[in-house]
């Protein structure tokens, strides 16, 4: 889609979508600009699941219920899940040099991020897999905003929802006499304005986590591991100095963003370029634009491994900046590590023809089969 998103933003750089009825941004500024303007422009948005969360509020609500989770999720306290994080990432990749080669999706990325918030929430190990389904079909089309889609897959949805939801308030009830150490207990136990959440504000919290987190990171370790099949020269450097991974996770996320844009809704007409945007419209800021626009990186179009500084709008901006970005930055750390530790010359297994998900917002790979050399 980059090389569109290019040609856009060179010519475009507003446009109103009479069929999917908003308007589109793509340069840097203007998608900067949007996402900190949160006064003008609301993430009180049309939602595809009928949950509703931070990443469709508007303060003050949107900062008292982000506080309550923020505290799981800074740099600091996830580190202290690096351990865990390692030994997944160790068996999982155990388990691929036995197989003596990877279908990346399936056997690393997928099950990475599923198994640790299933851990973060607290939800045993024996229903991992369930979970994973439920999650799998939770996040199909959700970024899907005609109604057409909506109405597809609504019912898939509405299932899936009331299944998860079933599970979830089985686990609250659990955790009400006997609590744990873990995020449903901490969100039963916390408080908005002196008053508790309610059973379903704590279960769309839930919701949203695996909605958020599992795809996206996903798409993030299944680009690194592309890219590096693309550019072995990279592969061959990175694999050299380990101290090169984090800043190769950073030009990964900018040069294939695993969210493509997000939207906002105006709460008072605005001018931009000479349009009237009215009250009420929806404006897309298109993130994977503006992370190649060359007013902002230099030569946008290349992977620069140890490019800095790196400010790429991949995680958003502004009030709702990923929750989970220092997670997914150190899921996906650790996996690289373990990867150049035990894997060598990773390529594209032969006659591949490398399919993207047919997602207007999400950018990802369904598989990408590999073969490699064990180190
Ligand atoms: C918000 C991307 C991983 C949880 C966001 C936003 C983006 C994003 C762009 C802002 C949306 C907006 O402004 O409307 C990503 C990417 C990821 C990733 C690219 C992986 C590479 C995760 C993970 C979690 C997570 C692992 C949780 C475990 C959230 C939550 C929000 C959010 C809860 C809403 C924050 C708010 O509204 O205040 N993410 N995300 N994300 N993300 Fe992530």
């Amino acid at each position: 889609p980059f090389s569109v998103f290019n040609q856009l933003r060179e010519t475009t750089p507003i446009r109103y979508d009479h069929e999917r009825q908003c308007w589109d941004l793509f340069l840097y500024e203007d998608v900067h600009e949007i996402l900190k303007t949160h006064a003008v422009f609301s993430s009180e948005r049309k939602r595809t699941l009928e949950a509703n969360t931070i990443l469709t509020m508007d303060p003050p609500r949107h900062t008292k219920m982000r506080n309550i989770v923020n505290k799981a999720f800074t740099v600091k306290s996830v580190q202290n899940l690096a351990p865990r994080i390692q030994e997944i990432v160790h068996q999982l990749i155990d388990l691929i040099i036995q197989q003596g080669q990877m279908e990346v999706v399936r056997d690393l990325s997928a099950p990475l991020p599923v198994i640790m918030i299933a851990e973060l929430l607290g939800v045993p190990k024996e229903d991992r897999l369930l979970f994973k389904e439920w999650s799998d079909v939770a996040i199909k089309g959700v970024d899907q905003y005609t109604e057409e889609h909506l109405a597809a897959v609504a019912a898939e949805h509405k299932k899936a929802q009331i299944e998860l939801s079933q599970y979830f308030t089985d686990m609250m009830n659990q955790r009400r006499t006997e609590p744990k150490d873990d995020l449903i207990t901490a969100l039963l136990r916390a408080e908005v304005d002196g008053e508790k959440l309610t059973d379903k504000e704590i279960i769309d919290f839930c919701i949203l986590l695996l909605i958020a987190g599992n795809e996206t990171t996903t798409n993030l370790i299944t680009h690194g591991i592309r890219l590096l099949t693309e550019q072995p020269d990279i592969q061959e450097q990175v694999a050299q100095d380990s101290a090169l991974i984090p800043s190769f996770i950073e030009e990964t996320l900018r040069y294939y963003p695993p969210v493509l844009g997000v939207s906002r809704v105006a709460k008072q007409e605005i001018e931009i370029y000479g349009q009237k945007i009215h009250q009420g419209e929806v404006v897309m800021a298109w993130v994977a634009a503006a992370n190649r626009d060359p007013r902002v990186f230099s030569d946008p179009d290349t992977f620069v491994v140890n490019r800095t500084p790196n400010h790429h709008l991949t995680f958003g901006k502004g009030i709702h900046f990923c929750l989970g970005a220092p997670l997914a930055r150190l899921e996906a750390k650790i996996a690289f590590e373990e990867i150049f530790k035990r894997l060598t010359e990773i390529r594209l297994q032969k006659g591949t023809k490398v399919e993207i998900n047919p997602s207007p917002l999400l950018y990802g790979l369904k598989e990408y089969p590999v073969t490699f050399q064990t180190v």
